[in-house]
């Protein structure tokens, strides 16, 4: 017995001896593996200076797990490094929308999305809309406007790792007045619903307004938007009118503010986005009904707009077909053109400009749509890049982050396969994504 309790201890001692020593190696294999893998060069053929607004020829850029090191035409290239080659292409900073819903979508009937569906419905499809909006080379959304926390949800599972999708800004829920665009408006007083005002975002006078503010920054929101003006897709009267009294909009702000996070308005009516420009918003959504005076006001105030001047196409083709009232559609007639053209007076007069869409209005994964008719409208090729990379990270305070192809900032990385400064519309076709260093679309290999 003796014998063999010593066969048996030796035996032990040299299993956990091979299984040390294989450990060990697995360990070097592994932890090798990983720098090999985390070090990254991309080969620029061109590539867009969005900060300085030029362009650089046969760049290099050198990527470190998810971060940007170093960029320029000689730097050294690490032994083991993987070589992205983008000679061929045009490289831009992953495109960052600062108006998106990734929670809804256009569903083909206005009365199922409004009335047949639960939060539990959109949710569980909203990670398909994140994956198709990240594959159209957006790697950042400022989302307005989500209720049940869906957009927190989806923001979390991204940051995780556990879906793809692009970074999330989120807002949680749109606060509006009682009968405002944030509320449920043109069916009998009978219909009611089971969820607290605060779940439903509506809120009225100085204490709720502030209440909410707080309620949506406990559960998670990174930005605050608020209803200023009456909106086109819902069915109250006007869609221009003040939904807000001053005080209420300075509230919002206010509180935001006091919590360290900005704070946006939807607003297309004149009156509405003066008095949201006064309260200190960072940034108009819509911005239909621009006269001179809004426009000075938002230049003093250096308020960046923010205008989804291409949903209107999709509008006036696809929502008589979902049974959508024709009231809302005749607003929509009114507002579109002029959304346009009080776009194009707001470049002009040299407003800072933002790239916004309202996508999931329109199907996600159109958003690049957009770029088209701001050029149109009076921004030059570069300067609507600009407006959706530098500036909107701008916008979302993410500027030490995101917006540009910078040292210190995220690998989040595009590439074109033609000029987009000389046909903007190439930006629609997104071949190469890469978001935090991971390749998540190479359809040029
Ligand atoms: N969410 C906006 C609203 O309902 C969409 C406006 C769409 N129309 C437009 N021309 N941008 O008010």
């Amino acid at each position: 017995m003796a014998f063999l309790g010593i066969k048996i201890t030796f035996n032990i001692d040299m299993k956990l001896k091979h299984l040390m020593i294989a450990f060990t190696l697995l360990c070097i294999s592994i932890k090798g593996f990983a720098q090999v893998d985390s070090i990254k060069i991309i080969k620029a053929g061109r590539l867009l200076d969005v900060e300085k607004g030029t362009v650089l020829t046969n760049q290099l850029i050198l990527i470190d797990h998810d971060t940007i090191k170093a960029i320029g035409p000689n730097i050294n290239i690490p032994a083991g490094a993987k070589i992205i080659d983008l000679t061929n292409a045009t490289v831009l900073p992953g495109l960052i929308d600062c108006h998106t819903h990734l929670t809804q979508n256009p569903g083909g009937n206005y009365y199922d999305d409004l009335f047949r569906k639960t939060p539990i419905d959109f949710a569980i499809i909203a990670h398909i809309y994140a994956k198709r909006t990240l594959d159209a080379g957006f790697t950042t959304c400022r989302d307005v406007g989500s209720t049940a926390f869906m957009d927190i949800a989806l923001r979390n599972a991204i940051n995780n790792g556990d879906i793809p999708g692009p970074r999330i800004c989120a807002a949680t829920f749109f606060i509006g007045s009682t009968g405002s665009h944030g509320d449920i408006n043109g069916f009998s007083p009978y219909l009611q619903f089971n969820d607290s005002k605060q779940f439903r975002g509506v809120a009225d006078g100085i204490d709720e307004v502030r209440a909410q503010v707080r309620f949506n920054i406990k559960y998670g929101a990174d930005v605050i938007k608020f209803g200023a003006s009456a909106g086109v897709l819902s069915e109250e009267e006007s869609v221009g009118a003040p939904q807000y009294t001053q005080e209420e909009m300075n509230a919002i702000v206010d509180e935001a503010k006091l919590w360290g996070k900005k704070a946006c308005a939807h607003a297309h009516g004149t009156l509405a986005i003066k008095m949201a420009v006064k309260a200190g918003v960072a940034s108009i959504e819509h911005g239909s009904l621009l006269d001179d005076e809004a426009i000075q006001l938002m230049k003093e105030h250096g308020t960046y707009l923010d205008a989804d001047i291409y949903n209107d196409d999709y509008i006036l083709s696809e929502y008589a077909k979902f049974g959508t009232p024709q009231k809302i559609i005749e607003k929509e007639k009114l507002v579109g053109k002029a959304q346009r053209l009080s776009f194009q007076k707001a470049v002009k007069a040299g407003v800072k400009i933002t790239f916004g869409t309202d996508a999931g209005v329109y199907p996600h994964g159109l958003n690049a749509r957009q770029f088209k008719y701001m050029v149109k409208f009076g921004l030059s090729p570069m300067q609507a890049i600009q407006a959706a990379t530098i500036n909107a990270a701008d916008l979302l305070g993410w500027k030490n982050k995101v917006g540009s192809i910078t040292p210190g900032k995220f690998a989040d990385i595009i590439a074109v396969k033609n000029d987009p400064l000389t046909d903007i519309t190439t930006l629609e076709q997104v071949p190469f994504v890469m978001k935090g260093g991971v390749v998540y679309k190479n359809e040029g290999k």
